[in-house]
């Protein structure tokens, strides 16, 4: 009986392992994935992130063209393919993802274009041709005052002229994927913390916060920004009153990296009111150093 639930739960496990992609970085990882479907006995079925011969022009993060640490260079594709084969695996396709936080449609469809471009260059490498290719993504959102929204229609109507006169025709019913992270969770997540003190020094006033870059390290402006800008920030209860003061609103860490708004215009504010920060549900708590002086988690709630 508990062997027969054994074997069962294996034939599952299996079953769920063979409906995952796995994106393969480099080729230890196509050699390491190889091991693992063997002792599984399945074929894993992958596609290879590529590192790109070109880059997201105007994205704030680049993470493809030139050397990177990110997937395989575009030249080495072709070779790597060729010792993939008969290797024990289902190579699906590609996975061509250039930067991040783009607010320039033009320059994301242009990117989109030379990635399906370089896709198809790549196709011929494939034994079963592009069953998979991930266009990655580069949705940018406004964080900055003088930021423009992202026009999505151009980047539409770019895809779908990509898709008929492409994709559609050289790669047949290839399931065809972009991957948006900050476009879609940033502006569904508000960082709110208390203000705790209230003080002036030589003509500057801060409000000194229970939070901090511990909680919201991209706010802060030190998980990359060339020049450190303000996130939209408001005080809760008052968040259409007008401005009354200029105030720096400051984290509770013994470091002046700790500022979550730099001279913002703000109504007065007083100990006890509530500063919220918007846009911070993409690389928000999980890409802030929580541990940091030991303070303790702040909690995560869903509505
Ligand atoms: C592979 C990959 N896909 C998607 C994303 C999401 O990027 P963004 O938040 O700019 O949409 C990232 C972010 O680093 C990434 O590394």
């Amino acid at each position: 009986m508990r062997q027969g639930f054994a074997i069962d739960l294996l034939g599952q496990l299996q079953a769920v392992a063979a409906g995952v992609t796995i994106e393969l970085e480099s080729a230890l990882e196509a050699r390491r994935v190889t091991a693992a479907g063997e002792r599984l006995g399945l074929t894993p079925r992958v596609a290879i992130r590529v590192n790109p011969d070109f880059d997201l022009k105007g994205a704030g993060m680049r993470m493809g063209g030139g050397a990177q640490q990110f997937g395989v260079d575009a030249e080495q594709v072709p070779a790597l393919l060729a010792d993939l084969a008969g290797r024990g695996l289902d190579v699906l396709g590609f996975h061509i993802f250039a930067g991040s936080q783009n607010l320039r449609s033009d320059q994301i469809c242009e990117t989109q274009r030379r990635t399906v471009e370089l896709a198809l260059r790549l196709a011929p490498g494939l034994r079963d041709g592009i069953r998979y290719l991930n266009l990655g993504g580069g949705f940018g959102i406004p964080y900055f005052d003088r930021d423009q929204p992202l026009d999505l229609a151009p980047i539409g109507e770019n895809l779908g002229r990509l898709l008929t006169e492409q994709i559609r025709p050289a790669l047949g019913s290839a399931k065809v994927a972009i991957e948006l992270g900050r476009y879609l969770a940033g502006d569904a997540g508000l960082y709110v913390t208390r203000i705790v003190d209230r003080k002036v020094s030589r003509g500057k006033t801060f409000l000194v916060v229970d939070g901090g870059l511990h909680h919201q390290l991209a706010a802060s402006g030190n998980f990359g920004q060339v020049i450190r800008r303000n996130f939209p920030v408001a005080l809760a209860h008052r968040v259409d009153a007008e401005p009354a003061e200029t105030a720096s609103v400051v984290g509770c860490l013994c470091t002046p990296l700790d500022l979550l708004a730099d001279e913002a215009a703000l109504p007065a504010a007083q100990v006890g009111d509530l500063v919220v920060v918007f846009l911070a549900g993409a690389y928000g708590l999980t890409a802030s150093p929580t541990a940091f002086l030991g303070h303790p988690a702040p909690p995560e709630i869903l509505l």
